[in-house]
């Protein structure tokens, strides 16, 4: 653990596990070496693959030997099965820190986190207009931003990261298929990014985006999804390390 007169801390974030039933004994030197070369772990999401129960024990299982706080958001994944509280439970009794739209602090950083949704970037953004279906798709989105709004506005630190697990710009998309961008991420998630001081932005769920993007205000965002961090650099452990400052 960093002392109070440490300046800088390290996180190694890491998204789309997408851990299975078979996935026991797969993860486990991940974690160990994101414990070594970090201060705590962040997960971005797609935790597991199904969202089940069963999944969640065998990734409590693996963190079992991390002695450093680590911190999650859930993904799509996470809600396949309709029993994302089990996961929540499960992780948490693990000791992780699971957050929907709120706050935490770890080693004087601030951390907001939520899952967030997708309907597109900029422009072509969808809008709440037409068919009830597509206004309630919306609202999605619309509510996962105010959640974010709302875990920053918590925060006192001068340094804060912020985790999705969709993205909030369409940068660190890109090399998706364009047809599928709407469904990576929302514009509506980077509102609250330029409300508030935020430090970096990690998230997942593009396992063939791009590593790196900026918001409209020049705040940097990292992609970290697992396949698309192992993919661009097969020698690169599988997790991406901040270096962030205590003080802004
Ligand atoms: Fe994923
Ligand atoms: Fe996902």
């Amino acid at each position: 653990m960093p002392s109070e007169s440490r300046t800088r801390v390290r996180f190694a974030a890491v998204g789309d596990l997408h851990c299975r039933k078979e996935s026991a004994g797969t993860l486990r030197e991940l974690f160990v070496q994101a414990a070594q070369a970090a201060d705590a772990i962040l997960l971005c999401g797609d935790l597991t693959d199904y969202g089940l129960p069963e999944e969640a024990k065998v990734l409590a299982d693996e963190l079992a030997a991390v002695k450093v706080p680590i911190v999650a958001v859930l993904g799509n994944h996470d809600h396949e099965s309709g029993q994302a509280a089990r996961v929540v439970e499960i992780l948490a009794t693990a000791g992780v820190r699971v957050l929907d739209g709120e706050a935490c602090e770890l080693h004087g950083v601030g951390i907001a986190g939520t899952k967030g949704f997708c309907g597109g970037f900029g422009r072509g953004s969808l809008g709440p207009w037409g068919e009830s279906a597509i206004k309630v798709f919306v609202n999605e989105a619309i509510q996962e931003a105010l959640k974010l709004e709302s875990a920053l506005a918590k925060l006192r630190t001068p340094s804060r990261i912020v985790m999705l697990h969709y993205s909030p710009i369409v940068g660190t998309v890109e090399g998706e298929p364009v047809e599928i961008f709407p469904f990576l991420g929302s514009s509506r998630l980077e509102d609250p990014l330029l409300r508030h001081p935020v430090t970096a932005v990690v998230h997942g769920h593009a396992h063939r985006g791009c590593l790196e993007g900026l918001t409209v205000n020049g705040i940097p965002v990292y992609n970290v999804a697992k396949p698309l961090l192992q993919r661009t650099d097969p020698q690169r452990p599988g997790f991406r390390v901040l270096d962030i400052p205590r003080e802004a």
